[in-house]
């Protein structure tokens, strides 16, 4: 476990520093009521960390150099996943799919939970229930959609010998976590009993990839969630429980689930190959990351898509995280703020919650309010538990399903922006999705805001999270804000605003200065990529403006490293939008820009040029200015120009 911490200053200053202690034995971590921390952790090394800053974003920037920059997401990660335990057939997750393509909802991604599997067992499928599941997944494929299944680390070890490859085989290799006796330990999970892989092996590694590349012949996947990996277990410890001695009941045992190392988990003196479990208890799902993300690496030659429950520092080089298994209820809707904006704290931008709830059902203006707010997860799923109606948008009223619709295709819209803050993720630890905080850390009233958040810099978000409203409060941070949608500004002195939200609609406004790219949507984030672009210029009082790009093929491992991407710059002064081509890739050479809006232009141009060149323009009262059908190509240089 690990912790940043920030002792925010009693004065305005906006200073931030960290402390991080690498140390993966159980803890408490305490809040003091002074500005102070008190940490106790059973074991391990002392091994400590302090960042500097001075500001937030500086603080995180330099956690992530220490613990690793978050892997860049193949493309479809950023689309609409859709999932949920029982849909008990491949036919009936094929209908789900064909519904949604049916009612032109966006869908990148199709995930099944554990009911595919032949009794539980990883890397089988039922083959009556699911016997359709190679099929679907080619035609997903056909359909530029993608197919994500669940994966336990529990190995069953109850099968009949000789008939279950993946434990015989670990037998063989010996990969297993072993108990105190040197024997397999034997827990419980959905198939039963079960033995559990030691990914502190490398040995593992390997026989684990061999199981995914063995199974990707059968049905091939594209990406896996891996899941119960703290390891869970039914059972306390083991089928024959624990020793008895101070590493199972140490002198102290942290605040944790249970009051026992050992509940609902493996016995602390379990033995795996690098030390015993007393020590890597924690690591657990962050070793099975990288066994997995190495694995499916090697599997489809692409950037890995893995999305894990247990986590640890330096996870978000290897995958993301949803936040695990929440209700459907409006607090849950609302707490989902700042577990989103923790884990962007943590390096693992790649986050979000199961949209519309896992357990319990909603109702039908919470799902529509929730997958509002998880349009703009970075990670957006909508997961369900087994025997809930179904909440997904073909779901509910015509009148919800077009309010999701509209959610998901403002999401895909903003893919260009999306992608390139994760480029920044990646290359220099910054967050994706961000606490108001962060970009304004002078103004006090900024550091306990939950409620809100950004997307880098300049989009910001206002999630309406009660029930039967219409309207939804929102803090502006001192300076001009514009309406996304229409354009229209705010001047606001650092204050509280009630802003209108039908039920059709999330607030999002653009912050003074900025430029951001947006791609005209389709059903698949594939489609959407090669759309041409619409660049939104929100003006400074000054008549400023700045933003970027980064394109590349979405897939290729490594583009950035290997110099296989586009980078352009835009800025606007005095009147003038220049498009700066800093880095330049054949991947961008296909996508136009074909209109460009700016907000906060005062007064009516006379003229507008493009690269010196007459063109014609639409002006409106509320300062907006619009050239439409540009044609540009992404990969020249460009100016746009107005005079009056
Ligand atoms: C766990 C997961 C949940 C999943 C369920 C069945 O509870 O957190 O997402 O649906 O197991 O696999």
């Amino acid at each position: 476990m690990e912790l940043i911490h920030f002792t925010w200053p009693w004065r305005r200053g906006g200073d931030a520093h960290g402390f991080f202690l690498l140390n993966s034995n159980a803890m408490d971590v305490v809040l003091q009521p002074a500005p102070a921390v008190t940490w106790r952790t059973i074991g391990g090394i002392l091994d400590f960390y302090v960042f500097l800053g001075p500001d937030p974003a500086s603080v995180i920037g330099q956690y992530v150099e220490v613990i690793g920059y978050p892997a860049m997401p193949i493309y479809w990660a950023l689309g609409y996943h859709l999932c949920r335990w029982g849909y008990n057939t491949s036919d009936s997750t094929w209908e789900m799919v064909k519904s949604l393509r049916n009612y032109k909802i966006p869908q990148d991604v199709q995930w099944n939970d554990i009911d595919y599997m032949d009794q539980f067992l990883d890397f089988t499928f039922d083959s009556k229930k699911f016997g359709t599941l190679p099929d679907m997944v080619k035609d997903l494929h056909v359909h530029d959609q993608r197919y994500v299944m669940i994966l336990d680390p529990g190995i069953s070890s109850s099968q009949p010998e000789g008939s279950y490859w993946p434990y015989d085989e670990g037998l063989k290799r010996d990969v297993f976590i072993k108990d105190a006796e040197g024997k397999t330990l034997i827990g419980k999970v959905w198939p039963g009993l079960t033995a559990y892989p030691d990914f502190s092996n490398e040995v593992t590694h390997e026989w684990w990839y061999e199981n995914l590349l063995r199974f990707h012949e059968k049905v091939p996947f594209d990406g896996l969630w891996i899941d119960m990996n703290e390891p869970s277990n039914f059972l306390d410890g083991s089928t024959n429980g624990c020793p008895s001695n101070s590493l199972e009941n140490p002198p102290y045992t942290p605040g944790i689930l249970g009051g026992l190392l050992r509940a609902k988990t493996l016995c602390a003196t379990a033995q795996q190959k690098q030390s015993i479990h007393y020590n890597m208890h924690s690591l657990y799902g962050l070793l099975e990351a990288k066994a997995s993300a190495n694995a499916m690496k090697r599997i489809v030659a692409k950037r890995p898509f893995v999305i894990s429950r247990s986590t640890f520092p330096s996870q978000g080089m290897y995958s993301g995280h949803w936040l695990g298994d929440n209700r459907s209820q409006w607090k849950d809707l609302y707490t989902s703020i700042a577990g989103m904006l923790t884990f962007n704290l943590l390096g693992i931008p790649l986050v979000g919650a199961d949209i519309c709830g896992f357990s319990e059902e909603p109702q039908e203006e919470l799902c529509v309010r929730w997958t509002q707010l998880g349009a703009f997860y970075p990670f957006t799923r909508n997961h369900n538990a087994i025997d809930m109606r179904p909440q997904d948008p073909t779901a509910f009223s015509p009148l919800a399903r077009t309010a999701m619709k509209q959610a998901l295709l403002l999401r895909y819209s903003l893919f260009p922006v999306l992608y390139t803050l994760f480029h920044h993720a990646h290359v220099h630890g910054h967050t994706v999705a961000r606490p108001l905080m962060f970009e304004f850390p002078k103004d006090v009233k900024t550091y306990g805001i939950d409620k809100q958040f950004l997307w880098g810099k300049s989009l910001l978000v206002t999630p309406v999270l009660d029930p039967e409203v219409d309207y939804v409060d929102g803090y502006f941070p001192e300076g001009l804000w514009y309406d996304y949608y229409t354009g229209y500004a705010l001047h606001s002195q650092g204050e509280d605003l009630r802003l209108h939200a039908p039920l059709d609609k999330i607030n999002l406004h653009l912050r003074e200065g900025s430029i951001t790219p947006t791609q005209a949507p389709n059903l698949t984030l594939w489609v959407s990529s090669g759309q041409p672009l619409h660049l939104v210029t929100a003006l400074s009082e000054g008549g400023a403006a700045s933003g970027d790009l980064f394109w590349d093929d979405g897939e290729t491992i490594d583009t950035s490293e290997n110099n296989l991407y586009s980078y352009i710059l835009f800025s606007v002064a005095q009147n003038v939008m220049t498009s700066q081509v800093l880095h330049s890739n054949v991947e961008a050479t296909y996508i136009t820009v074909e209109t460009a809006s700016f907000y906060g232009v005062k007064q009516k141009p006379s003229r507008v040029t493009v690269n010196s060149q007459d063109a014609t323009f639409t002006y409106r009262d509320n300062q907006v200015l619009t050239v439409a059908d540009l044609g540009l190509n992404l990969s020249q240089n460009f100016t746009i120009s107005w005079m009056f």
